[in-house]
């Protein structure tokens, strides 16, 4: 039985005291929620301070990026190693660092090998592009994307894949709820593909973009959908919680 799991991307939003109110103010009915993972992924800058606010709840923490290298003269960045002390989760492949940080493929494999080193568990994003999907590109989209991001990696030991169409992303228009079911049953078969069918029936697999309270039953009724991966709404405790709850009504564990 997958544990479904709603995780909340808040990209580049938030100073530490706003994280620090946004938590305060979901903390306590999220924490009431038992059957459903629920993962906030703040700014690098607030981890560690989120971590402790959250350390007697249920709410786990996710990072948004890493580098590869454990440490060393690279500016700016943040190494596995000093994310694996913080958290449990890392994103990894979203379509904002492919598009605007230009990480490729390799990036990508580098990325997750260097997570799952250090137990750091990879949420890896892979999605079509509009112009992909009007050309019926999206199966061979993320057929490739999923290949290059998990070459020569043999134990996924907790990574999750969130399948996140890139013209959903953050536009207000979600894809179906059958749209997603459909490529996400088709991920499962290529991670059946490329490892075997019992690691495809336990691996979780999100949907992302544009979910939002109005949407998040159409996608957690789909059998293939594990949880979702949240931007925009996860900023509003309302609609995350929201959210979570109806996911822990449709998606009972069992
Ligand atoms: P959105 O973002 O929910 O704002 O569309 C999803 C994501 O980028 O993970």
């Amino acid at each position: 039985m997958r544990v479904p799991m709603i995780a909340g991307n808040w990209k580049m939003n938030t100073t530490v005291g706003e994280a620090v109110d946004l938590v305060k103010t979901m903390r306590k009915n999220l924490d009431k929620i038992s059957n459903v993972d629920k993962v906030i992924c703040p700014p690098f800058v607030s981890l560690a301070t989120i971590r402790e606010l959250i350390k007697k709840s249920s709410i786990k923490l996710g990072a948004q990026n890493l580098y590869f290298a454990e440490k060393g003269a690279y500016t700016g960045e943040i190494s596995p190693l000093m994310l694996a002390d913080l958290c449990e989760f890392v994103i990894i492949g979203h379509s904002e660092r492919r598009q605007y940080f230009n990480e490729t493929g390799e990036i990508v494999n580098q990325k997750i090998a260097a997570a799952l080193k250090v137990s750091l568990k990879p949420i890896l994003c892979i999605g079509e592009r509009l112009e992909e999907n009007e050309a019926g590109k999206t199966e061979e989209v993320v057929a490739e994307q999923l290949n290059s991001s998990l070459a020569g990696i043999d134990d996924l030991n907790g990574l999750l894949i969130a399948y996140e169409p890139v013209w959903a992303i953050g536009t207000g228009k979600a894809a179906t709820g059958e749209q997603a079911n459909e490529t996400i049953s088709f991920i499962r078969r290529n991670v059946a593909r490329l490892y075997d069918d019992k690691i495809a029936r336990e691996i979780r697999i999100l949907y992302g973009g544009s979910v939002t309270s109005a949407n998040a039953a159409e996608f957690m009724q789909q059998p293939e959908i594990d949880g979702a991966l949240v931007g925009g709404a996860s900023l509003k405790d309302t609609e995350f919680l929201s959210i979570v709850t109806q996911t822990a009504v449709i998606k009972p564990r069992k």
